[in-house]
């Protein structure tokens, strides 16, 4: 069988990999959050940038695409994105809606107390927090931004990526 993955953050914008489809998709049950440090792409490990992963929600749903990768490479890829994915996230098989059917597909995902989780704080610190980091894959602002446009994009409204974005672009004014 094919391999479906949904992505919610830079898989978004970024997917890297070699896909045969690609499809808006719902992720019932969470909501997503800048709550994950990154140690190796938007930040270092003595300064981590802020990332997204997924709480728990179960009235709400994360808005994201999901990818159809082909079985002969799944393996490969999938290899390659837990390398990519490695500073605390886990793989976790989700139910996932396209418009008219359900997937069952792989999400990354970042649980509350692993060794790069930051939490809650307040917009303005997590925005100055994300303006000042930078890291391997480039600037924690560019991560913000692009998925924040790439969100527009797609109609999808998600307010905490927004106003997270709205206040870091108002810092480099
Ligand atoms: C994603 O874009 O879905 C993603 C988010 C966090 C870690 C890995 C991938």
């Amino acid at each position: 069988m094919d391999a479906w993955i949904f992505g919610y953050g830079s898989l978004v914008w970024r997917p890297d990999m070699p896909v045969l489809e690609r499809v808006p998709a719902r992720l019932p049950g969470f909501a997503r959050r800048f709550w994950q440090g990154s140690p190796d792409h938007r930040g270092t490990p003595q300064a981590p940038g802020r990332v997204v992963t997924l709480i728990d929600d179960p009235q709400g749903a994360v808005d994201g695409v999901l990818y159809r990768v082909e079985r002969s490479v799944a393996d490969e890829v999938l290899a390659k994105l837990d390398h990519r994915e490695k500073a605390g996230y886990q793989r976790l098989s989700r139910s996932i809606e396209v418009p008219g059917r359900q997937v069952q597909g792989l999400v990354y995902y970042a649980a509350e107390g692993n060794p790069s989780w930051l939490g809650p704080a307040p917009l303005e610190v997590m925005a100055s927090h994300i303006h000042r980091s930078v890291g391997p894959s480039g600037s924690n602002r560019a991560y913000l931004l692009r998925l924040d446009e790439a969100l527009r994009s797609m109609a999808v409204v998600d307010e905490h990526v927004a106003e997270l974005a709205a206040a870091v672009r108002a810092l480099a004014r």
